[in-house]
């Protein structure tokens, strides 16, 4: 099964998406063919490296092995992709692919878009977090000094491979990390204009079993529905100047979490989870959503294993990771809360108006 999905930025900017459970056979093909007159680089992540090397249709020279994890995407490792870039010889004409996570995504695309000033890239997500987000939408970045993706352009990729196949090996925690972002699709479904009622909600309620034993069709449908979200969504903002903040639904208390544990407590969707719960929970205190809506929306979060945070964290000091997030423009904090079924609009507050939602 294959589904094509179209990402049309503007007259200049287009790119098609392939979600497919095909072989790796055939997805050697079609890198073949689009790659056949270009040098390429391949930036790929250790672990899939060991997985799946000896499958895909890559010579040793042209790789570049990436280590795992998010302290590695540093400027250092950067460098190193540009030195292998230079002694490849790759020029103008040529590409470089990313297959691995998120931090091989974007660092790998930051290299492609700043290397001779931009040269090819193309995308193949293992996880489902990359496979959901990362990977598409043009987003690129190396983190700096303690902050994250703090140097970055938005450069879009010629394409992006979605094998479904790489998530069979995926451990537990990374597919439930996925799977955080996933459900927060579900939760701002009606907000990202996209043309059709996807039902995405709806599919999750009922699907749990299916997603959770990663059935083929199911996972390629589950991808497919998120993307046409997202796709909706940065084609109407690509530089997240308005709409595209929607897509940050849980992510300023889940970027919070994640700092304040040094990226090694908490997985990104499982942060961005705990965002969820407590916007959620604070959404209906303040009316903004039913009790009928809050209620099946922690309903649906617990059916996939997930619970709220116990933990508790020194609210000042979660506030002022908050403030440093490079994605706040004022003094202000962005929060996206959800303001309806599936809906969700924007609020900023002062620091001190966060610290009083933290402590309500
Ligand atoms: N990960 C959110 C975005 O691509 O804007």
């Amino acid at each position: 099964m294959k589904q094509t999905l179209n990402v049309k930025i503007n007259e200049n900017k287009e790119y098609l998406i392939e979600i497919s459970d095909s072989n790796f056979e055939s997805l050697n093909q079609e890198i073949y063919e689009l790659t056949k007159n270009q040098k390429r680089l391949v930036v790929i992540s250790k672990k899939v490296y060991k997985l799946y090397f000896s499958e895909l249709n890559f010579s040793e020279e042209e790789v570049f092995i990436f280590p795992d994890g998010e302290k590695e995407k540093n400027y250092k490792n950067y460098l190193k992709i540009m030195k292998k870039a230079s002694s490849l010889g790759l020029t103008r004409n040529d590409v470089i692919i990313a297959i691995g996570g998120g931090v091989v995504g974007d660092i790998a695309g930051f290299a492609a878009s700043t290397y001779m000033r931009g040269i090819d890239f193309i995308q193949i997500p293992t996880t489902l977090l990359s496979a959901v987000d990362s990977s598409v939408g043009g987003k690129t970045a190396i983190d700096f000094n303690g902050v994250k993706n703090i140097i970055g352009s938005f450069y879009q990729p010629k394409k992006v491979f979605i094998n479904i196949n790489f998530l069979k090996s995926l451990d537990k925690k990374q597919f439930m990390s996925g799977l955080g972002e996933v459900l927060k699709y579900a939760l701002i479904e009606e907000s990202c204009g996209y043309k059709e009622s996807l039902f995405l909600y709806e599919f999750l309620a009922l699907g749990v079993e299916k997603i959770l034993e990663r059935e083929p069709v199911t996972m390629i449908r589950l991808i497919e529905y998120c993307l046409n979200l997202k796709i909706a969504v940065v084609q109407q903002d690509e530089k997240e100047g308005g709409l595209r903040k929607i897509l940050n639904l849980g992510h300023t208390l889940g970027h919070a979490l994640e700092a304040i544990t040094k990226y090694s407590k908490y997985t990104h969707g499982e942060a961005v989870v705990y965002g969820m719960f407590f916007i959620l929970k604070w959404a209906y205190k303040k009316e903004y959503i039913p009790y009928s809506y809050y209620r099946l929306s922690i309903e649906l979060i617990e059916k996939y294993g997930f619970k709220p945070l116990k933990h508790k964290y020194n609210i000042e000091k979660l506030v002022d990771l908050m403030k440093k997030d490079k994605k706040s423009t004022t003094s202000k904090i962005t929060f996206i809360v959800p303001c309806n079924k599936k809906q969700v609009k924007e609020i900023k507050l002062t620091p001190l108006e966060a610290e009083f939602m933290f402590k309500e």
